[in-house]
């Protein structure tokens, strides 16, 4: 959720370091983007375009970027539309902020500075700050200190990098609630300030994550040096660690967008999950167990409750972040609250945990990101073997996600993994099959998805994939319900992806796609071989396609196949539409606002 990159350097060549982190930035939000630079002319710069980094670089292509110190921004809008007008860097008398987050109080500070004769041309929250800390210049404060007074006066969750004319040997920083990375290069003639270590990825070999409150003070003197102060701005020491963020880790490697090679990767995730896997759940401690997550991995939970019901006969409730955390949860010392993230730092997930930490429990986190706001406040850390993952739409890390429930409640000599394994290497390799299906999906006015069972999951997340991606309004039932109302829809530009692996649920989920035939919907079945010969009638409708997909001899472990089905589906149907498969619009990668 906005990406940010900042520079300061011993050294005039920044514009290189800017462009190519805000490309690795772009998933945390693409729909504006800009750059502000204190030229070699000492004068602030600044060039902004709505759009992709392309746009920007063009927008920029006339200047000679030169510069010791410069600041990026990739945007996700929240506060004012996606026009270059609201796009970051927001300046002011030479002040220039980039900003991740949201300043809650910006109306009445707006108000304030409006009366003091500032005026505003943007509709965001950020140019307040901006304005702020100029203001404070004016009142003769040097720039540090009108930093943390601005700082000080403005209330929500962020992270915030600064620069300032008058003061082009200082880079500033302040995390509240947005994670922020900070490292020097190898050489040590750079030391940057972002939003998080894949921006860093080439340029650093050790990063530091700073701490909630913390300001960093970057100075240019012969050399470069840096300290961070806590929130009593008292100076305080941070670890560093190697940064495990590879340049093969943020590249595409061969494939045409992060997403398909993402998905091809489903398999030696599921392989690295399994070799690496070390947690155990205490079940004569637990009760009952409260699954807490927003999107797809609030669906990994769904997902799970099937599976750890049936193996550990505990109690799991599933519930959405942000939805959890403004009720008045009712919560018990026997209960495990498990919180599931691939980023670790969306805001409505970390405030439910923060919800129940102050009520004095201990939470459980499953998270891809180790270093993650969510990993570091949890009491106990699952961490997921998905590796860095690009594409906005979760696909590899929901994999992980799904693995590692399941080995919480399974003892893994019984997991087939081999066979797991195989099977989603085997649907990977049906890739034409999904084209063509996604050729007939994709002008369809909108879509269901039903499944029974752990299917049901599935459905919702194959939906949300589809909606995603596509753009097609896409709705994921059980199958049983799907008579009580959303029925109502059905004709024949509707499309309904009937996911029926051959189980107990079989037949009944069969029942409920033939009540959709009777209604002239179209049906796309995907099932598994063993369902052949049952289905055979069915399959013989004109309006029934069917994919078959490995019959894996563990009905528990029949989701995986489904799982990078419903993702080749969605990503084909995407791809046929001309979409930005990695950038799907409205979209971020990391939620850090509520
Ligand atoms: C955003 C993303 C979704 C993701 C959700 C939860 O909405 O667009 O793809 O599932 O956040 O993210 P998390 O990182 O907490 O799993």
């Amino acid at each position: 959720m906005c990406g940010i990159i900042s520079v300061l350097s011993l050294k005039t060549k920044i514009a290189n370091c800017l462009f190519s982190s805000l490309e690795r930035l772009e998933y945390r939000g693409y729909d504006s983007a800009g750059i502000a630079y204190i030229g070699i002319d000492a004068k602030l710069h600044r060039v902004r375009s709505i759009g992709t980094i392309d746009n920007l670089k063009r927008a920029a292509r006339e200047l000679s970027i030169e510069g010791y110190i410069g600041v990026g921004h990739t945007r996700w809008a929240t506060h004012g539309k996606v026009t270059e007008v609201n796009a970051h860097p927001h300046i002011c008398k030479g002040v220039a902020i980039v900003h991740n987050g949201i300043v809650e109080n910006y109306q009445e500070l707006k108000k304030e500075l409006l009366k003091s004769g500032y005026t505003f041309e943007s509709e965001t929250d950020t140019e307040v700050i901006a304005k702020l800390v100029a203001s404070y210049i004016d009142n003769g404060i040097d720039f540090q200190s009108a930093f943390k007074h601005a700082i000080s006066e403005i209330s929500g969750t962020f992270a915030i990098v600064a620069i300032y004319e008058g003061a082009p040997h200082l880079l500033l920083g302040v995390k509240k609630g947005s994670p922020m990375a900070i490292g020097f290069s190898k050489d040590n003639q750079n030391f940057y300030i972002a939003s998080d270590a894949v921006a860093l990825s080439t340029l650093v070999e050790n990063v530091t994550y700073l701490e909630e409150g913390d300001f960093v003070i970057a100075e240019k003197r012969d050399t470069l040096t840096y300290k961070v102060l806590d929130n009593l701005w008292s100076e305080t020491s941070r670890k560093s660690v190697p940064n495990r963020v590879s340049l093969h880790d943020v590249e595409k490697n061969g494939y045409e967008t992060f997403m398909l090679k993402e998905i091809f990767e489903e398999p030696k995730v599921i392989r690295l999950t399994f070799d690496k896997f070390e947690y155990n759940l205490n079940t004569s401690k637990h009760k009952s167990i409260s699954i807490i997550a927003c999107g797809t991995s609030y669906y990994a939970g769904l997902l799970a409750k099937y599976w750890v019901e049936e193996a550990l006969k505990i109690r799991v409730d599933v519930e959405i972040a942000s939805e959890f955390r403004y009720r008045d949860p009712l919560l018990s010392a026997d209960t495990a609250c498990i919180f599931i993230s691939q980023s670790g730092e969306t805001i409505d997930t970390l405030s439910a945990l923060r919800l129940v930490k102050s009520r004095g429990y201990k939470v459980i986190a499953l998270v891809n990101v180790e270093s993650s706001s969510i990993a570091r406040e949890a009491d106990f850390v699952i961490k997921t073997e998905a590796g860095i993952e690009i594409g906005v739409a979760s696909t590899k890390a929901f994999v992980a996600q799904i693995l590692s429930m399941l080995m919480l409640c399974t003892d893994r000599n019984s997991l087939a993994i081999t066979e797991i394994e195989t099977s989603v290497r085997t649907v990977l390799n049906m890739e034409k099959k999904f084209i063509d299906a996604a050729r007939k999906i994709m002008s369809s006015n909108s879509l269901f998805y039903i499944g029974r069972g752990p299917s049901y999951p599935v459905a919702l997340e194959g939906a949300l994939k589809m909606k995603e991606l596509s753009y097609i309004p896409a709705e994921g039932y059980p199958a049983g319900e799907i008579k009580h109302g959303p029925i109502a829809i059905v004709d024949e530009d509707v499309y309904t992806v009937v996911i029926a692996p051959l189980d107990k649920y079989f037949e009944k989920t069969i029942s409920n796609a033939q009540e959709i035939l009777a209604r002239n919907g179209k049906i796309l079945l995907l099932t598994t071989e063993g369902a052949k010969n049952l289905s055979y009638d069915f399959r013989e409708n004109e309006n029934v396609d069917c994919i078959f997909l490995p019959q894996l001899s563990n009905p528990v472990h029949q989701p995986f196949c489904l799982v990078t089905a419903i993702h080749l589906l969605a990503y084909h149907t995407s791809k046929l539409m001309g979409y930005d498969v990695d950038k799907p619009r409205n979209l971020a990668k990391s939620v850090t606002v509520e």
